[in-house]
């Protein structure tokens, strides 16, 4: 039996809502072998982070060269890097394994709006980083940040995706989760834009969606998807996994990993 592989190069989240819990959790759900390299190790709940440790740089190398040489990795994505030198370190690993089904979050501004990487980090990311992605995916406010100007709506997103691209990724998809109204992404491969709609659900409950969003599609794209078939299939599994509310803590809750594979058992894709 040939199984996918992805891997993730992301932060802990002890809550198991985002971080690389999030991705696993999301690879194994969509029948993606599932493997990671920490860069963080948070303490951190749904209400919030309150700790962090930095994994030291010759093991976070370590993490990934283990895997790549050994087990093999078809797809990889990047979520918290926190730090320049793992930035550089990341973007060089890619580079030296070919790894070229990259899916970059660009963890920047957290959901409360807390800014998560410093300056230098956030110029690391996009010279380093983003002209390894095959697609980018920031939320509103890391596109803001990206682009230096502010976004309020579709046209505002539309031009983001064009100027985020120009900095050299294959696709850039900016998220509308934090816009007012449906929650819109918006996917632009340097040629065409792609729309993708879902109907805002009003919840608390959305801690982690942005790292199971792009987890979603870097499995899809480690079993060979198209990008945009990804896209589409990630946008389903984070619809159903915030809507089919679990109800867990007494903060921002994490979603339903299990939601799109009850629907599917259900005939509802
Ligand atoms: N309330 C909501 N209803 C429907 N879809 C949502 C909602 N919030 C977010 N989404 C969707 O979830 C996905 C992740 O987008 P979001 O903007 O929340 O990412 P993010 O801010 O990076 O998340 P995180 O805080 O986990 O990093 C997108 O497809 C977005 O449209
Ligand atoms: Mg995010």
């Amino acid at each position: 039996m040939s199984v996918a592989r992805a891997l993730t190069i992301a932060g802990s989240d002890s809550g198991g809502g985002a971080g690389i819990q999030a991705d696993l959790k999301t690879f194994q759900m969509l029948d993606v072998f599932g493997m990671s390299a920490i860069t963080a190790i948070t303490v951190q709940n749904t209400l919030g982070v309150h700790g962090i440790h930095h994994i030291p740089i010759d093991i976070i190398v370590g993490q990934i060269e283990a895997v790549v040489t050994d087990l093999g990795v078809d797809a990889v994505k990047t979520g918290m890097l926190a730090q320049v030198p793992v930035i550089e370190v990341a973007a060089h690993q890619l580079q030296k394994h070919r790894l070229t089904q990259v899916v970059v979050d660009p963890v920047m501004v957290a959901k409360g709006g807390a800014r998560l990487l410093d300056v230098d980090a956030e110029n690391a990311l996009i010279k380093h980083l983003l002209p390894l992605a095959a697609v980018v995916t920031p939320n509103i406010p890391e596109a803001e940040v990206l682009i230096k100007s502010p976004i309020s709506g579709l046209e505002d997103m539309k031009e983001a995706c064009r100027k985020i691209h120009s900095f050299g990724p294959r696709a850039v998809i900016v998220k509308g989760g934090h816009l007012a109204g449906a929650a819109i992404d918006v996917l632009f491969d340097g040629t065409d834009f792609i729309e993708l709609p879902s109907k805002r659900i009003d919840t608390r409950h959305t801690h982690g969606t942005g790292c199971t969003f792009s987890a979603a599609i870097t499995a899809c794209l480690a079993k060979g998807d198209t990008l945009s078939a990804a896209v589409f299939t990630a946008k389903s599994f984070i619809t159903a996994a915030i809507t089919d509310v679990l109800e867990l803590g007494q903060g921002h809750g994490p979603t339903n990993h299990w939601a799109y594979a009850k629907n599917a058992k259900q005939g509802k894709h």
